[in-house]
């Protein structure tokens, strides 16, 4: 009697945030001699924002990049989608898992679905209730397709509960992007992020890339001038995402003598400046998290949060480009603090809890 080949999972990732947090799961699944594919769909190409992820968190080489680039919503998520179906087609995994919120995990999810592959889904159930935000969209769908779903926070099984998906389907697990942070502690050194770019004393860091904030050219221009009225009490560095390069730019952002902007960094280049930061001002999903275990912190520009997690136990706050330099400065009065207590499961151990499930299933 022929055996039938050991079951396998095929790991879909392309953006930036996605590395960090399909590294820890891939590691686990190793350890537990999981046959595993990882595919990149090529969504981010620069080397900063992708080769060097590979490089520092241990991820393997991809089996097979997609080539995708850049592209409108339809245009980039058709691609990956109709790459992929080939792709899923040829290869027949046992579980695809998909990681965030980007575009590559929608078409990823949509094309296993359709081929009756079932889906993982990493980071489950957040919700900004705001769907202006295109990563709402990719949420909702990717959700409501997903045969596991693996949620960061307690508000997350909320959420998916009552969109009617059933609870033995949901799995909460911690955070596998804080896993990613907590292994490579010992690696994150201020003082040599402090003495590269020539910072003597307090500095802020800034990054933003979301569409509301930096494609609109008046809203970039109000944001600026917020960032300038931020440099003329603090130098701030901004490692500034490909995205809002041009906008920015044009609204003179680089005109302020204490603002440095430099090309997106490293991750551990990164962390290691944020650690040694007075506060970060971002609109990333992930930094709220980094920076809520990292006790610095975090003013995010938007009017939401799909991570309220990182507001009650952590040490973000939402924040407008008008009360910006207000809000900073009562951080600087030592007004705001972290009480150290993180959020539950955000301990280390999430891409073990994830693997154990994965391992489960594809045993039935
Ligand atoms: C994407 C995700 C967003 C995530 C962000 C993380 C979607 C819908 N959005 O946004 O959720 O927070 O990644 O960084 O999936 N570009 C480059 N080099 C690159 C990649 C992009 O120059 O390596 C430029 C291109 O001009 C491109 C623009 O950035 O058009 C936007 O890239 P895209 O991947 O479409 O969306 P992001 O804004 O990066
Ligand atoms: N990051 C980085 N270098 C930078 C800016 C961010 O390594 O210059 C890391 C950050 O620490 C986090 C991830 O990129 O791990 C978050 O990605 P991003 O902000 O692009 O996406 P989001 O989390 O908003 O989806």
């Amino acid at each position: 009697m022929s055996q039938s080949p050991a079951p396998h999972v095929l790991h879909v990732t392309g953006a930036r945030p996605n590395f960090p947090k399909a590294a820890p799961v891939i590691r686990a699944l190793d350890g537990l001699g999981v046959r595993q594919v990882l595919v990149h769909t090529g969504q981010h190409y620069d080397p900063v924002m992708s080769e060097v992820f590979f490089q520092q968190l241990g991820l393997p080489e991809p089996d097979v990049n997609l080539g995708v680039g850049s592209g409108s919503h339809a245009h980039q998520t058709a691609k990956v989608m109709t790459e992929l179906e080939d792709m899923f087609v040829a290869e027949r995994p046992d579980l695809v898992v998909v990681y965030g919120d980007v575009n590559s995990t929608v078409a990823a999810s949509l094309v296993a679905a359709k081929l009756q592959i079932p889906v993982a889904h990493v980071e489950a159930g957040l919700r900004s209730f705001d769907r202006t935000m295109p990563e709402e969209v990719n949420r909702i769908v990717t959700d409501s397709l997903a045969d596991l779903l693996f949620t960061t926070s307690p508000d997350a099984n909320v959420h998916l509960g009552s969109e009617g998906v059933a609870a033995d389907k949901i799995h909460f697990v911690g955070n596998p992007m804080i896993d990613t942070l907590l292994a490579n502690l010992d690696a994150f050194d201020a003082d040599a992020a402090r003495a590269q770019l020539g910072l003597e004393g307090p500095y802020v860091v800034a990054t933003l890339h979301r569409p509301a904030n930096v494609d609109d050219p008046a809203q970039a221009g109000s944001i600026v001038k917020a960032l300038h009225g931020v440099a003329d009490r603090t130098p701030v560095v901004i490692p500034l995402h490909p995205r809002g390069r041009k906008s920015f730019q044009s609204a003179g952002l680089m005109d302020h003598p204490a603002i440095q902007v430099i090309d997106p960094l490293g991750y551990v280049e990164f962390i290691g400046l944020v650690r040694g930061s007075l506060a970060v001002i971002t609109d990333s999903g992930g930094v709220q998290e980094e920076t809520t275990m990292l006790a610095v912190p975090c003013l995010t520009l938007r009017p939401n949060t799909e991570r309220p997690v990182t507001i009650t136990h952590g040490t973000n706050q939402l924040v407008t480009q008008h009360d910006l330099a207000d809000r900073l400065e009562s951080i600087i009065d030592g007004t705001r603090t972290s009480d150290g207590v993180t959020p539950p499961l955000w301990d280390g151990h999430a891409g073990e809890r994830i693997a154990a499930v994965i391992v489960r299933f594809l045993a039935r």
